[in-house]
């Protein structure tokens, strides 16, 4: 995969990291053009560090014990995104929110995709409050990250069918196929240039439109 002249993006996880492995695969057969330059996760047993390996991106594990403050911490990761020359910042089940000094340097351009459809159940267990609470609809948003928990102005949504007989990882099954969609989506969408925040509402421009 050259990446020659794409956008250079980091992928941001802490966990399983089938988000990234779809990004990935989005990437590699040339539907979305960027290029993943650095994957970075704050667990050292993340699957999505051996996803990386596989694909060939390079990958840079940062554990907060090893700083001496969050600031520090934070600091240090926005060093390795801006050295490595990164544009847009994806967050894929990264699992702390994202600090001070990333957010000042990136501002607009980070993304994170949520399990539910914002602004309901936000946080860490979106899958599993929305089927405690009961409702019948749930489903994916991809957003800009701003400094509140999953508060950022929305690119896209869809809803996904919640049934009588799902559990957690049923619903959260679903969700994540359509994440899988959703999230290589608005990361075209922003490498080729066609979103733009107008305040809390993210507009998605045609091919054909022009930018005013
Ligand atoms: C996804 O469901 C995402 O919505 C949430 O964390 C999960 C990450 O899953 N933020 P994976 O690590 O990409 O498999």
């Amino acid at each position: 995969m050259s990446g020659e002249g794409k956008m250079r993006i980091a992928v941001l996880a802490s966990g399983s990291g089938t988000n990234l492995e779809a990004i990935a695969r989005a990437v590699e057969s040339g539907e979305v053009p960027v290029e993943i330059a650095l994957v970075i996760s704050d667990n050292p047993d993340a699957y999505a560090l051996v996803r990386a390996k596989n694909h060939k991106i390079p990958a840079r594990c940062f554990l907060l014990s090893d700083f001496e403050s969050r600031e520090a911490f934070d600091r240090a990761i926005a060093d390795a995104l801006t050295d490595a020359g990164v544009e847009l910042v994806v967050l894929a089940g990264y699992m702390k929110l994202v600090g001070g000094e990333i957010l000042s340097r990136f501002k607009n351009r980070i993304m994170n995709i949520h399990p539910a459809l914002l602004p309901s159940f936000p946080g860490t267990h979106g899958v599993r409050d929305a089927l405690e609470y009961g409702v019948k609809v749930s489903g994916v948003t991809v957003h800009f990250v701003d400094e509140g928990l999953d508060t950022g102005p929305i690119i896209l949504q869809e809803a996904v069918q919640v049934y009588d007989d799902d559990d957690e990882e049923t619903l959260h099954q679903r969700i994540h196929e359509v994440e899988y969609r959703l999230y290589p989506l608005a990361i075209k969408l922003f490498a080729l240039g066609r979103l733009k925040i107008e305040g809390r509402k993210v507009r998605i421009f045609q091919e054909a439109d022009e930018k005013r």
